[in-house]
């Protein structure tokens, strides 16, 4: 939930009430922002675990981020999908920071790469109905639909929508990053078959490291399903106990000491960019498809190596 003032009163009792020294999670951008002045202020060392504008590791020396940032997903997915022949879009976004960068991101790459931009939609964080948003792509007749918005809900009832307005039919090619989360896929059902996204993860990646992960997930809580928010917790949980281990009690060599830290990640090879103190990571495109069981999965298959943040200037 979007609700900066409630995360700000929450991090200030942790930090002054309760004294803790760490802090890690933040889902939304708009939650992470606000506590940026406390976190620099008390010298916390606060790890983000998914909220991915760009801009919110700049505004404290002590962030550092394990989730991902839309301009290292959109870039891979615009070059992608000029190389498939698309030549005109659309672009949807909802209208907040992490959609505003993925809407930069992908008009920047696609502009420059020869495509054109047929028309930008900011859509409202509390919006429901899609239908309207719909017609107005359908009117442009764009090759393809890039997407952002934050996933669970809101991807889904999109998604949905695309789906129910008969948009593939009409030749308009979905493009997105998170949307087909893994918590929400099989409710998609079959007409998210085949639909191309660009991320950092995929429940069903390729690794002993993540069939070991979702084993384990699967014991602990049986019917889940490892998303976007496993991957960033497992390494925020991986470099918050590195840090930890490195400084003991003095916190405030923590972040200098995972600088630069690299290790094998349930998403694949991971290291901390030095100088943003961001992940640098593999960006994966996926299809949806059925794995042997018949279970809808982002299968990965082709990979854009060690991509940093392409947000932040170095
Ligand atoms: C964000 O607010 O930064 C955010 C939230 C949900 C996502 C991605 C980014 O899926």
């Amino acid at each position: 939930m979007v609700n900066p003032s409630g995360t700000k009163a929450l991090a200030q009792e942790l930090i002054i009430s309760d004294k803790v020294d760490y802090l890690g999670g933040f889902v939304f951008t708009p939650n992470a922002l606000a506590v940026a002045p406390l976190i620099q202020k008390a010298k916390v060392p606060t790890v983000l675990f998914n909220a991915a504008t760009s801009i919110i590791v700049k505004k404290s020396d002590y962030y550092v981020r394990t989730s991902f940032s839309l301009w290292q997903v959109t870039v891979p997915m615009a070059e992608w999908a000029w190389k498939q022949g698309i030549k005109t879009a659309v672009i949807a976004v909802t209208d907040y920071g992490p959609g505003n960068d993925a809407e930069k991101a992908f008009r920047t790459t696609f502009e420059k790469l020869g495509g054109e931009v047929l028309d930008a939609i900011r859509m409202p964080l509390q919006t429901t109905d899609f239908g309207p948003f719909m017609q107005r792509i359908k009117d442009k007749n764009p090759n393809a639909v890039f997407v952002f918005l934050p996933a669970g809900p809101p991807s889904f009832a999109f998604v949905k929508s695309y789906n129910e307005n008969g948009m593939k039919d009409a030749g308009i090619t979905f493009l997105g990053t998170g949307e087909m989360d893994e918590t929400t896929l099989e409710a998609l059902g079959d007409a998210a078959l085949g639909i191309t996204t660009a991320y950092h993860y995929s429940g069903a990646h390729q690794s002993d490291k993540n069939n070991a992960f979702n084993k384990t997930r699967e014991k602990l809580f049986p019917g889940s399903a490892s998303n976007l928010a496993s991957a960033g917790a497992y390494d925020g949980t991986h470099v918050l106990y590195q840090m930890i281990k490195a400084v003991g009690s003095d916190r405030t060599k923590a972040v200098d000491s995972v600088k630069g830290m690299a290790w094998e990640s349930i998403r694949g090879p991971v290291s901390l960019d030095p100088d943003t103190r961001h992940i640098t990571q593999n960006v994966y495109i996926r299809r949806v498809a059925k794995d042997e069981n018949g279970k809808l999965i982002n299968k990965e298959f082709e990979t854009i190596e060690s991509v940093p943040d392409l947000g932040l200037p170095k």
